[in-house]
């Protein structure tokens, strides 16, 4: 918070709400937006700017509502159009803003346009607005190219009439044709619809995925990955393409038609920070979420290099950068940190556990990770949960996975419901307070048994906690001139540790390194990860200072 006129989006902390995990407002086992209103206190205390909600419209929920079936309902399992409306008012009362997703690269097979193109048959208008296709091969029986799909297997689905239509994700989840007028205005009365209602900007799905080339052609292959540093980008038929700017460039002026400082985040992968730094001009979108620290290992010249990279590149272009460790669709990041990794973790790869999980250690660098995300310069995600440590749940029974990856990849990836399962409020057995106490049904998936030391009533008031830990970093951090947007000064030190300034008087320092770090002279601790004993700072340790002043004469 350096500069109070500064838009309050370029160094927001944003709540991630995974609806259906976070509270249970009426008792059947998922959770909702009275679940969601109930808690804004909570939201409130922990000292939260915004919250970005996860797809809360009307869905089949073939992929959790990433299956939009009428982007102006809301889905009866989270409640009202009404129920939002006052989830919006009491939210911003509480001032908290409220982004919703958006979901625009594909609708839900159940959405009145897809409906319309299946029963109009092939050549028909309402094909159009989607991606149908003759297939190959003499018989047209084969996919129309050989793109595959996010979830696993192909990405066509072919239909009994003959002919295939492309879904990057489920085959529930049928991409739009945006080269389509009628798709474009659709989605900026969408936005209106929503931006109507009051809310202060939406997170965009797969905004890297909209525009296809037009000729559908095979994936070229794959320019080799050098042995250091990044992939050359390629021209990619499907992702990441230039002329999807164009689109964020309309509704950067739809969002500017609406009083306050209404703002979009991408999700957006990006081969490189110059390509992400696109996304996020001054006509076009206002950020991005920035991968590549969530994908860093815990590794200080990694963690670095992307700071660094990601800091250059959207600062030449005036954007600030968002810092993310954990979101619904990757492995919570105590369970990443608490082993071994030797390589570079990718999101989105099929994640199998390798080596025994050490907890306590990837709980102690998670702690450390959250004091770092939260001292960078810009805005930071906080993924519900993680603000409690949660791991993530690596033993669901095989028969309550739900993830539909699960069931694309033949049972050789369970998905990403690990990262998903209902929070723990309160109470020493599950449901752990997530519902109301005369729940008619359980949690949609089991929680843990030793999850009652992690809910949020038994870390409430213990200053060891990592509840307490984030309290007190989001404190601090408002309470900061030197915290939030603007810059920062790299300061020696060993390797392995990270240790930059930031003005006035302020002092970031994290211990990657295997030795203790002493920290340094002239300095007085803020808050720090772990207790700091003699003035050493312990492996995987990271603690803010207070720079003293030199004194003036
Ligand atoms: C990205 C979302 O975060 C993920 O949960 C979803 O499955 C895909 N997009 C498809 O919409």
């Amino acid at each position: 918070m350096s500069t109070s006129t500064a838009p309050w989006w370029r160094d927001a902390v944003i709540y991630q709400v995974y609806v259906r995990s976070f509270a249970d407002g009426n008792g059947d086992g998922v959770g909702d937006i009275a679940g969601i209103r109930s808690r804004l206190p909570y939201l409130s205390s922990l000292g939260v700017d915004a919250i970005w909600i996860n797809p809360w419209y009307r869905s089949p929920m073939a992929d959790h509502g990433y299956d939009v079936a009428d982007f102006r309902e809301i889905d009866p399992l989270f409640g009202t159009v009404a129920e939002a409306e006052q989830l919006i008012e009491e939210a911003h009362r509480h001032g908290i803003r409220v982004i919703p997703d958006i979901v625009p690269n594909h609708t839900s097979d159940q959405h009145e346009w897809f409906r319309a193109a299946l029963a109009a048959g092939p050549g028909s208008p309402e094909r159009e607005r989607y991606v149908f296709r003759a297939g190959r091969g003499p018989a047209g029986d084969e996919p129309p190219n050989d793109w595959a799909s996010c979830f696993g297997g192909p990405a066509w689905t072919q239909l009994p009439d003959g002919e295939w239509y492309l879904h990057l994700f489920a085959p529930e989840q049928p991409d739009l044709n945006w080269r389509h007028p009628e798709v474009r205005a659709e989605f900026e009365s969408i936005l209106r619809f929503w931006f109507g209602k009051g809310v202060d900007g939406f997170r965009i799905d797969v905004a890297h995925g909209l525009v296809k080339h037009p000729e559908l052609p095979d994936l070229p292959p794959r320019p080799e990955a050098p042995a250091e540093g990044r992939p050359q980008h390629f021209d990619h038929p499907h992702w990441d393409r230039d002329e999807v700017h164009d689109i964020y460039r309309a509704w950067r002026r739809v969002a500017d038609e609406f009083p306050g400082d209404r703002s979009f985040v991408a999700e957006a992968w990006a081969d490189s920070p110059e390509r992400l730094a696109a996304y996020v001009r001054r006509d076009g979108l206002h950020t991005a979420f920035n991968f590549d620290f969530l994908m860093s290992s815990w590794d200080a010249k990694d963690l670095r290099a992307v700071i660094d990279d990601s800091l250059a590149m959207l600062g030449a272009v005036g954007a600030p950068a968002t810092w993310v460790l954990s979101n619904h669709d990757v492995v919570r990041h105590p369970s990443r940190y608490g082993r071994e990794v030797v390589k570079r973790w990718v999101a989105n790869e099929t994640y199998r556990p390798e080596g025994p999980l050490d907890l306590g250690l990837g709980t102690r660098r998670a702690r450390a990770a959250a004091l770092l995300m939260l001292a960078l310069p810009g805005g930071a995600y906080v993924y519900q949960g993680e603000e409690l440590g949660l791991p993530e749940v690596e033993d669901l029974p095989e028969s309550v996975l739900q993830d539909p990856v699960w069931e694309r990849s033949g049972h050789t990836d369970r998905g990403r419901d690990g990262c998903r399962v209902p929070i723990p409020w309160s109470g020493r057995s599950a449901p752990y307070g997530f519902g109301p106490e005369n729940a008619s049904a359980a949690p949609w998936l089991p929680q843990p048994e030793l999850w009652g030391e992690l809910s949020v009533a038994a870390q409430t008031g213990d200053e060891n906690s990592m509840l307490e830990l984030y309290r007190s970093a989001l404190r601090l951090r408002r309470e900061h001139p030197a915290l939030g947007d603007g810059g920062l000064r790299w300061l020696d030190a060993p390797a392995g540790v990270l240790d930059f300034g930031r003005d006035p008087g302020f002092r970031c320092v994290v211990n990657l390194s295997a030795e203790p770090y002493r920290l340094p002279e002239g300095t007085s601790v803020l808050l720090a990860s772990g207790p700091v004993r003699d003035g050493m700072l312990t492996t995987d340790q990271a603690a803010w200072l207070a720079v003293r002043m030199p004194a003036t004469s």
